[in-house]
């Protein structure tokens, strides 16, 4: 018989707090140690920690705040907490201290796989630690006995008008969750404050794992491709989710997705999507309102939707220049796209100012998997032509691509033409850093999110003699 490890107190009345669907469970030594152990062992020590930082740094300041940064949409502002992930100008992003290639070579992977779970990912980004490979299979088993939707919001999206963006779909599902939610929930019956990360872990881990059956009954509904299969309990995440989206059979593109999961799961605190989550999960509004809020934002076309703008984008080129454009053709439709008063789409960046190590892996899985491939090609093409003309336009701050540059290639490859569902996918994976730092909030007392806002004409008195 299995012994039971014995908890202190204080992890029987967390353990008991979040786990809504059961009313208690008892954790043998023989199973891996799950998330939410680990994390109710961390939590003190990081409640601790900010203490000592607060302590001993709390009056210091980062530096000067300038009228500019405050029309400038707060770029480079120091103002928000984020410990999933940290964005380097130069470098791009580190997941918990982790480069991208660190990650691919240190997450646990599927028998036979070469990119990182996300399931791994989402485990460093709540704890800061490598999991290991029987932690990460049971995330995904934990995440696939979680994955049924609730039948009225199943109706929800099955009543959507195939018209309707599936970005649009995609919230009104997620903000539907609500309905479930362990944290408003205890939340109504009085919790203590310094209980709330319980449900509100309840409530992440909800999340991402109905995401898969949201995106795939949004997929069929909206591009007609048939009845949406039953998860299978015994496969990862990104299996579950190609296979939902009917690509269940293609090696290559599960793992594409786990690829893709993972270098969009987070990019620091301060992009539209992570910020609006953590703004309004301040509110205390559980995280299905907080991330129905991300979606709203990531839809938009600087953002998220910037994948979905590069494929209209390259594919008008390549009705308008064909399938082997001269170099000369393409800085020419790279001018008229600027002279017309738009935007490169997939070029450019808030804070990086060198190409996005996320395109960078993305161009290293379509030269292994699909080094031929015309449309790849092109991207190729355009990386070499399109940073000389931004320089040469004299706005962008950085010329150089971004993650949406390269996403959609790779889905077009294996038949995920549906560019308009390219930003949920985006928004599936956006889910994994959201939800971490949610859980963080919750668990440091995070407050309500309240800065500070000027007048034009507040502005010129303030600054009037000075
Ligand atoms: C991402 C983005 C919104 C960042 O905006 P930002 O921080 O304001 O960028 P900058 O400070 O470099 O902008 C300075 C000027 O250059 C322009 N610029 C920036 N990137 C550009 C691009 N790819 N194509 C054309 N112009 C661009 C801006 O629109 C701005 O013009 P304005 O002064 O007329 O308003 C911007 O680079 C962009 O629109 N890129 C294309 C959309 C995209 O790929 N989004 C996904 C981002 S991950």
């Amino acid at each position: 018989m299995a012994s039971l490890r014995v908890l202190s107190r204080s992890q029987l009345r967390i353990a008991r707090v979040g786990l809504p669907h059961t009313a208690f469970r008892c954790y043998a030594t023989s199973k891996p140690q799950t998330l939410k152990e680990r994390l109710a062992e961390l939590i003190p020590k990081e409640i601790d920690n900010v203490k000592a930082i607060r302590a001993e740094h709390g009056k210091k300041a980062f530096g000067q705040v300038t009228v500019d940064q405050v029309y400038g949409g707060m770029r480079g502002l120091p103002a928000l907490l984020w410990d999933g992930s940290v964005l380097d100008a130069e470098e791009g992003i580190r997941f918990r201290g982790k480069t991208i290639p660190e990650c691919q070579a240190e997450l646990p992977k599927a028998p036979g796989g070469s990119e990182p779970l996300p399931e791994g990912l989402f485990w460093l980004l709540v704890t800061g630690e490598v999991p290991t490979d029987a932690q990460v299979k049971a995330l995904s088993q934990e995440w696939a006995h979680r994955a049924a939707l609730p039948e009225f919001v199943e109706e929800i999206i099955d009543r959507c008008p195939p018209s309707l963006h599936p970005m649009s779909q995609f919230s009104i599902a997620v903000t539907a969750l609500n309905h479930e939610s362990a944290f408003a929930k205890a939340y109504q019956e009085g919790i203590s404050k310094k209980d709330y990360w319980g449900p509100v872990f309840e409530d992440c881990m909800d999340l991402i794992a109905k995401l898969p059956n949201i995106a795939g009954r949004i997929y069929r509904n909206v591009f007609g491709s048939g009845k949406l299969p039953a998860i299978d309990t015994s496969k990862d995440y990104s299996y579950n989710l190609a296979n939902l989206l009917g690509f269940g059979d293609k090696e290559a593109f599960v793992e594409l997705l786990r690829l893709y999961i993972t270098i969009h799961s987070d990019h620091e605190g301060g992009n539209v999507s992570a910020h609006t989550g953590k703004l309004v999960g301040s509110a205390l509004s559980d995280p299905f309102l907080a991330f129905g809020a991300s979606l709203n934002g990531l839809a938009g076309p600087l953002h998220g939707l910037a994948n979905q703008e590069v494929l209209l984008w390259l594919m008008k080129m390549k009705s308008k220049l064909g399938d082997a454009p001269t170099d000369e053709a393409v800085r020419g439709y790279i001018w008229d796209t600027l002279n017309g008063g738009q935007v490169v789409p997939g070029y450019g960046h808030a804070v990086l100012r060198k190409t996005d190590p996320r395109y960078t892996a993305q161009r290293e899985f379509a030269l292994k998997h699909l080094p031929n491939d015309s449309l790849f090609k092109l991207v190729g093409q355009i990386y070499n032509i399109a940073p000389e003309v931004l320089l040469e336009a004299g706005k962008a701050k950085n010329p150089w691509p971004n993650v949406d540059a390269h996403s959609g290639v790779l889905l077009t490859y294996y038949g995920l033409t549906q560019m308009q569902f390219y930003t949920v996918l985006f928004g599936v994976s956006r889910a994994f850093g959201v939800a971490a730092q949610l859980i963080w909030d919750r668990a440091l007392g995070a407050p309500l999110e309240r800065p500070k806002s000027y007048s034009s004409e507040a502005i010129k008195k303030m600054f009037a003699n000075k």
